[in-house]
């Protein structure tokens, strides 16, 4: 049974975590530059919202994807009436369901869900991303790193597995190291990427990376969730246009 909702964290239907409560700078930043921009704008794996609710009462238009119907059913109800336009909910597995035209999106927010992907998905999102975005448009990402406080059993692995040189060192199947506690709301591979390797695999899809920085969760996640100050990934990174 999955874990109630709490200050923090709304667990999801379909065991892939929780959606945060509170909005981050990532999250925000994302709204700031797409209510400069004229092309559509996607969040990916949006679960209830919060973002999308929030750019909505902003007035900007946003497709709000996720691959649970459930989600979005919630988040559509959630919704003030008068902001409903705003919101264009589409299910899908991404990216293998979603379809849009090289070039034509303003801006893609996708936060706490690529560490869900085993690598050689990882690298296909950022190319599919990048095609996606038009021109001086830009990726708002997040992800856990590999100093997450609910996998804090593996932190010792994954520097041991780096040490010898590892390809994917936080890469796990099973959840033998996840936190006893949090493994009702989780049942998924875990691949947790350091600063180093999220920027090599961003700037190899051709991002021009704007800003990437290790995130101090203590305002964001639960204090179980917390570890050293590094918890998670935030990233910004720009298409670069064509002059
Ligand atoms: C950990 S929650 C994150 C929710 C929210 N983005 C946040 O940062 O709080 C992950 C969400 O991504 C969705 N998701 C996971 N993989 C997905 C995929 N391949 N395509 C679309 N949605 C996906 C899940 O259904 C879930 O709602």
């Amino acid at each position: 049974m999955k874990s109630t909702p709490n200050k923090f964290y709304e667990p999801t239907q379909n065991q892939l975590g929780y959606m945060t409560t509170q909005i981050d700078q990532v999250g925000y930043s994302f709204l700031d530059f797409a209510q400069q921009r004229p092309q559509p704008i996607l969040e990916i794996g949006a679960a209830y919202g919060h973002v999308a609710l929030e750019a909505a009462k902003r007035q900007i238009p946003i497709i709000v994807n996720d691959l649970d119907q459930r989600h979005l059913d919630a988040l559509v109800k959630r919704a003030d009436e008068k902001h409903l336009k705003y919101i264009l909910p589409l299910l899908g597995n991404f990216p293998k369901d979603l379809v849009f035209k090289p070039n034509s999106l303003g801006s893609i927010l996708i936060c706490r869900v690529l560490h869900f992907f085993p690598p050689e998905e990882w690298i296909q999102a950022m190319h599919v991303m990048f095609e996606w975005l038009a021109p001086g448009g830009k990726l708002f990402m997040t992800n856990e790193s590999p100093y997450f406080g609910t996998m804090r059993k593996f932190i010792p692995v994954y520097l041991e597995r780096k040490r010898k040189g590892h390809p994917w060192p936080g890469l796990m199947i099973g959840m033998e190291y996840f936190d006893e506690g949090r493994k009702q709301d989780v049942n998924s591979v875990i691949n947790l990427l350091s600063l180093k390797e999220t920027k090599a695999a961003v700037e190899e899809a051709g991002f021009h990376i704007e800003y990437i920085e290790y995130l101090d969760r203590s305002s964001i996640y639960p204090p179980d969730a917390l570890y050293d100050g590094r918890e998670a990934i935030g990233v910004i990174a720009r298409k670069k246009s064509i002059l």
